[in-house]
């Protein structure tokens, strides 16, 4: 992330009042010594969004979402970290700083502002050729797929002409290097003679958040492989870190967004009425995608088509949005449909009812169990039902009773008997070698949690004030955190206090990662600290050594288990765990 000089840093948090820039966006009402309003990051009826005018902090009780101002706005508008600077800045009639982080970095970015530059000229050359004479082709090829002059226009579509040089011979004399048509990805070269990467194809460009056209897709109208060319990873584009159809999400905060797997999907369900989509770009889903849509939403359907790869994917989908903390549904698709085709044929509200019809995730396992039995016979639907009792037992007890009276409706077998099932189920589990393993990693997750715990309230020790911050510092240096924004935290802390500063919460915020400050600002929101942070401190402290303690003798033992393993090894391992477990006592 870049540092901005702290100076310039403070004057830019101090002409930017946090309470006057929310005011801004929303109404907030004094109360106490915060100001208080409806949170614009999750519906809500009461206000649990505060605002904090001594500490320049904003902090949701209700969604825990918090920062400092740069982090609202980066939050409100979706910008990235320099963007929601940059905006500030202009706010207050602030010159950005000429330099951000040296020469280099200049460099860096007046070569991506040019790769910027040629590829929305590249965008609106291949959007003026889709329209021209040459463009005929291409234009029936949208038409027959459905595909009309509004929604060419909306998603900006185009046509690479048949031709090795059209491109770049309307870009070179505009004045761009062949060193930037080959950054950009637009142009390849070959025995030193430099041609267009897309040629006789239908383009569509993808627009980043920042509203830049970032690269392309490029599908062919014939049978040809590959289907589709993409451009692949430049300065300016990275398919992981991006989602077709993002640009278009305007305002705060929406209710829910779709996953879809097909630029064309994105597309007609726009066409549709339906404007939520996007798409991941030709990749399986990432972290990093995951991460962008929860800046948006909340709630994420995935509807991948309905094949048998587009049902794996999901799956794998599903593991990466939970991870994120987003709340997951799956829209299933009609056997061997995709939505492009599904909402052409069907309409938006056929659609929409899919969508209301969205499973939760072990409702989806469960589906994706039936149908690999014949539940036309009763031995297919009582193996069926074997099998998913085993996986309702590792449920939460509140949850199985809903999942027992789907299987039950599916296989005909009576609620007593499922429910029945799912208890021996239950305890087989705990019995089983398999679950033995479970049961061990799972005592290893509780002390993982104690320790974050722990940690939290460490790390809120060192948001305390500057002795007890150097009294942690102290015992507990840079280094031992295993959340990182913690780490980061008191890094940056003992920086600033070892070279005799104060720590000024809103300048040591804007250092820190989005998500690492959001973290931090939490640490700060209980107003009414205890008194005696230092013997809390010490708890914490023992607390967490207790903890590495006790998954390092779970490490160990496993691997003491381990077949083959020499005697001799073993028996030096059982001794280690033995001194391990007295330090414990
Ligand atoms: P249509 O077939 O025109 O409906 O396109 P689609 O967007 O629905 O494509 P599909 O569902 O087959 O694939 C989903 C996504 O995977 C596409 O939007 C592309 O991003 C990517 N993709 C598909 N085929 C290829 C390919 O041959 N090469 C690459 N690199 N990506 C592909
Ligand atoms: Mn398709």
């Amino acid at each position: 992330m870049a540092r901005f000089p702290d100076l310039w840093m403070g004057e830019l948090l101090e002409k930017n009042d946090i309470v006057s820039v929310i005011s801004g966006y929303m109404q907030l009402k004094p109360k106490g010594r915060k100001f208080w309003g409806l949170c614009p990051f999750h519906s809500e009826k009461t206000p649990s969004f505060s605002v904090s005018p001594d500490k320049q902090l904003y902090y949701c009780f209700g969604c825990h979402s918090g920062g400092g101002v740069i982090h609202f706005v980066m939050e409100m508008e979706h910008l990235s970290f320099i963007d929601a600077v940059k905006l500030l800045s202009e706010r207050a009639g602030l010159v950005m700083p000429g330099f951000i982080d040296g020469e280099k970095m200049q460099q860096e970015k007046a070569f991506k502002d040019r790769l910027y530059a040629a590829n929305k000229e590249a965008a609106l050359y291949y959007h003026s050729m889709l329209k021209s004479d040459r463009g005929e082709k291409a234009r029936k090829y949208l038409s027959k797929r459905g595909l009309d002059a509004r929604m060419i226009t909306r998603f900006g579509i185009g046509y690479a002409p048949e031709g090795w040089n059209n491109l770049t011979g309307y870009l070179s004399p505009k004045g761009f290097t062949t060193e930037e048509l080959l950054g950009a990805d637009l142009a390849l070269q070959k025995d030193g003679r430099v041609y267009d990467k897309y040629r006789d194809r239908i383009i569509f460009p993808i627009v980043g958040t920042n509203g830049k056209v970032l690269g392309f897709g490029a599908r062919t109208m014939g049978t040809e492989q590959p289907k589709y060319i993409n451009t692949s990873d430049t300065p300016v584009f990275s398919k992981r870190n991006n989602l077709y159809g993002l640009n278009l999400q305007k305002g705060s905060r929406i209710a829910d967004l779709v996953i879809v797997e097909g630029y064309t999907d994105v597309i007609s369900l726009s066409k549709a009425g339906i404007a939520n989509v996007v798409a991941s770009l030709g990749t399986a889903l990432t972290e990093q995608q995951a991460r962008l849509m929860k800046r948006f939403a909340g709630k994420v359907y995935i509807c991948y088509d309905g094949d048998s790869a587009g049902q794996e994917s999901t799956l794998r989908g599903l593991d990466i949005l939970r991870k994120e903390g987003l709340t997951v549904r799956v829209i299933v698709m009609p056997e061997g449909a995709d939505p492009d085709e599904y909402v052409a044929a069907n309409g938006k509200d056929a659609f929409e009812a899919l969508k209301d019809r969205a499973l939760t995730l072990p409702e989806f396992k469960l589906e994706r169990l039936a149908s690999k039995f014949d539940m036309s016979t009763a031995d297919g639907r009582e193996a069926y039902a074997l099998e998913a009792c085993g996986f309702i037992s590792t449920l939460q007890p509140v949850e199985q009773e809903r999942y027992i009276a789907s299987v039950s409706r599916k296989t005909g077998l009576s609620l007593e008997t499922l429910a029945g099932q799912v208890s021996i189920s239950a305890v087989d589990n705990k019995n089983s070698i398999g679950n033995y393993r479970n049961t061990k990693v799972k005592k290893q997750r509780e002390t993982l949690s104690e320790r974050a715990k722990a940690e939290r309230t460490l790390a809120m020790c060192l948001a305390k004030d500057r002795d007890t911050a150097m009294y942690v510092l102290k015992k507990f240096p840079p280094g031992r955190f295993g959340e990182q924004a913690y780490e980061n935290f008191s890094l940056e802390l003992l920086s600033i206090y070892s070279e005799g500063a104060e720590a000024d919460v809103p300048l040591l915020l804007s250092r820190l990662e989005e998500q690492d400050a959001e973290k931090v600002a939490q640490l700060f929101v209980d107003d009414e600290g205890f008194c005696d942070m230092k013997s809390i401190a010490d708890d914490c402290i023992k607390a967490i050594e207790r903890a590495d303690i006790r998954s390092e003798i779970v490490k160990l033992s496993e691997k003491a288990e381990a077949p083959g393993l020499p005697e001799t090894e073993r028996r030096m391992l059982i001794k280690k765990i033995a001194e391990l477990q007295k330090q414990l006592i």
